[in-house]
């Protein structure tokens, strides 16, 4: 019996070793941790119950058969962050770099249907070189039915995807279906193919980094939400914002302590706006003002700054935020705003989490290099989704909510709850400029005339007041008072029940 009971502690140790301590020392060189190393992070200490440390692969080809270690390149399990349940895999780079086999992805697909089934999060770890050469199309198959799951899982659970290596082909298309994706600066990529097949087919040098890399993909294609500087933050920060999420869609987010009073009242936000309307301001005092303790988890913060998204929490409970940021582009709505906000919106949504939007915006940007991108459909995204979102939905207008990106911003008109506006916002279709100069085109060569018509417009619409006499705006509020107002909404709406037309599901303009 003790030889048995031997044994067993024998192949843990071995499974434990993965592609061995040369490989690890690897590992450790290229500043990563391995596999194990991160989830221990990741989660509660001792909490990791692992699934399948003895699967192995059943490849034949190329003479793979002789070099068969324990687990198969990825360790799976679940455990808990903050008490809270999650599945992880964290795929293990020593172990034929981390590459997915068919047993490879039957492990993880364990585990997710695991998680679909008891309603948890799913946290992926991928350090992969994407379909493990050797095994050819049962590769594929595995990335196929892995991505099946991050598909049914969509809305279902929270999905989010670590980057903490090289990540190819298949490895960075299950990440890009999941809800978040999180990258670590100077050792991570992303690429569907890498720098060598880049020059073999398009004949272009490029770097591992300027292809894939975080600064890449969090500042100019937006694949990814956020950055960190190392492993080690990288997990403290994924506790940090597992705490704002629900584990399921049958889920309401966790109720956090919380020791800021809701009914704070803040003075320094009366003289938040300029007296120039053309001044900027920077929206996030304004959110980190409202929010619990100042406690502001910020998603795509590299990307399109002219609409700040992320989360915040309200009397303990969290809220997602959307914010137009007028010291960026004047806070204008454009392709790349639209599209960063519409996802929050509608993950936001999937997830029974409220959404409070701040509107300072002068409008969508024109120009032909938006034209032809298409805004017409992208902006329209933002429109769609919060058209359909049925979460409660408090916005605060600030100060200019001109033209379409009035209704756009979570209006009134679309299904808004509590619409929000400062005495000094401004509601029209578009600015006084600009209005003054299509309705009175004659008069353009007397600048008297001009500003006379110009003060006219202000004192007719630069004000909430005209909006606010139609009930679009529910109350014209002071600014001081803010947190307490949307903290009262709020928490009027807790109740809320909404429900969208059945239907099989809608059909967003992509
Ligand atoms: C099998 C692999 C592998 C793979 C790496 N290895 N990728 N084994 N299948 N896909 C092995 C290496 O042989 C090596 O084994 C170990 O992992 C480490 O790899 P290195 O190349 O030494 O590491 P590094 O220099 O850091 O480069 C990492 C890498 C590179 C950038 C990931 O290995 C690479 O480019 N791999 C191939 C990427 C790729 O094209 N994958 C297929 C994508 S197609 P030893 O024994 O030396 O330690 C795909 C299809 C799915 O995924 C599409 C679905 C839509």
């Amino acid at each position: 019996m003790k030889d048995i009971l031997e044994e067993l502690d024998q192949r843990r140790a071995e499974a434990k070793l993965g592609g061995g301590q040369r490989r690890i020392d690897a590992q450790h060189a290229r500043g990563k941790l391995t596999a194990r190393e991160r989830i221990e992070l990741l989660l509660d200490e001792g909490s990791f119950e692992e699934f399948d440390m003895f699967v192995r692969h059943r490849s034949t080809d190329f003479g793979i058969e002789a070099d068969r270690p324990y687990g198969d390149g990825v360790v799976t399990g679940w455990g808990t962050i903050n008490g809270r349940m999650v599945y992880v895999f964290s795929q293990d780079f020593t172990v034929f770099g981390g590459s997915l086999s068919e047993t490879h992805a039957q492990k993880i697909c364990k585990i997710m249907d695991m998680a679909m089934q008891n309603g948890a999060p799913v946290i992926g770890i991928n350090d992969s070189g994407g379909a493990r050469i050797q095994e050819g199309v049962a590769s594929l198959a595995g990335y196929a039915d892995v991505f099946q799951r991050n598909v049914m899982a969509s809305g279902v659970i929270p999905q989010i995807s670590l980057i903490m290596g090289p990540c190819a082909g298949g490895a960075v298309y299950s990440p890009a279906m999941t809800d978040f994706i999180f990258m670590v600066r100077d050792t991570s990529y992303m690429f569907v193919t890498g720098p060598d097949v880049v020059k073999t087919v398009t004949n272009e040098v490029v770097t591992a980094e300027q292809l894939g890399g975080a600064s890449t993909h969090t500042r100019k294609s937006s694949v990814a939400d956020g950055a960190f500087d190392n492993d080690v933050e990288m997990m403290t920060e994924m506790r940090r914002l597992f705490d704002f999420l629900p584990l399921s869609n049958r889920d309401k987010a966790p109720t956090r302590p919380f020791f800021d009073d809701p009914l704070r009242i803040e003075e320094s936000l009366d003289t938040l706006i300029p007296d120039n309307p053309n001044q900027p301001y920077d929206m996030k005092e304004l959110i980190l003002k409202v929010a619990d303790e100042g406690d502001f988890y910020e998603i795509q913060r590299d990307f399109a700054g002219n609409i700040i998204t992320g989360f915040i929490r309200i009397e303990g409970q969290t809220v997602g935020v959307v914010a137009n940021q007028p010291m960026v582009l004047a806070g204008v709505l454009d392709i790349d705003s639209s599209r960063k906000a519409a996802r929050f919106v509608r993950f936001c949504d999937a997830f029974n989490i409220p959404i409070l939007t701040l509107v300072d915006v002068p409008g969508f940007l024109p120009g032909t290099t938006q034209e032809y991108g298409g805004v017409i459909k992208h902006g329209a995204k933002l429109l769609f989704a919060y058209g359909e979102a049925t979460v409660p939905k408090v916005t605060v207008i600030t100060r200019k909510a001109y033209g379409g990106a009035y209704d756009v911003m979570s209006s009134k008109h679309l299904r808004g709850d509590f619409n929000y506006a400062w005495p000094t916002a401004e509601i029209a279709v578009m600015g006084a400029k600009g209005a003054v100069e299509i309705l009175y085109r004659s008069e353009l060569g007397d600048p008297e005339k001009i500003a006379a018509r110009t003060r006219d417009y202000e004192d007719r619409f630069a004000n909430p007041f005209v909006a606010a006499e139609k009930g679009f705006i529910d109350e014209v509020i002071q600014p001081r008072s803010t947190r307490r107002r949307v903290a009262r909404a709020l928490a009027s709406l807790r109740g809320k029940q909404l429900t969208n037309p059945w239907k099989k599901h809608d059909n967003i303009p992509l």
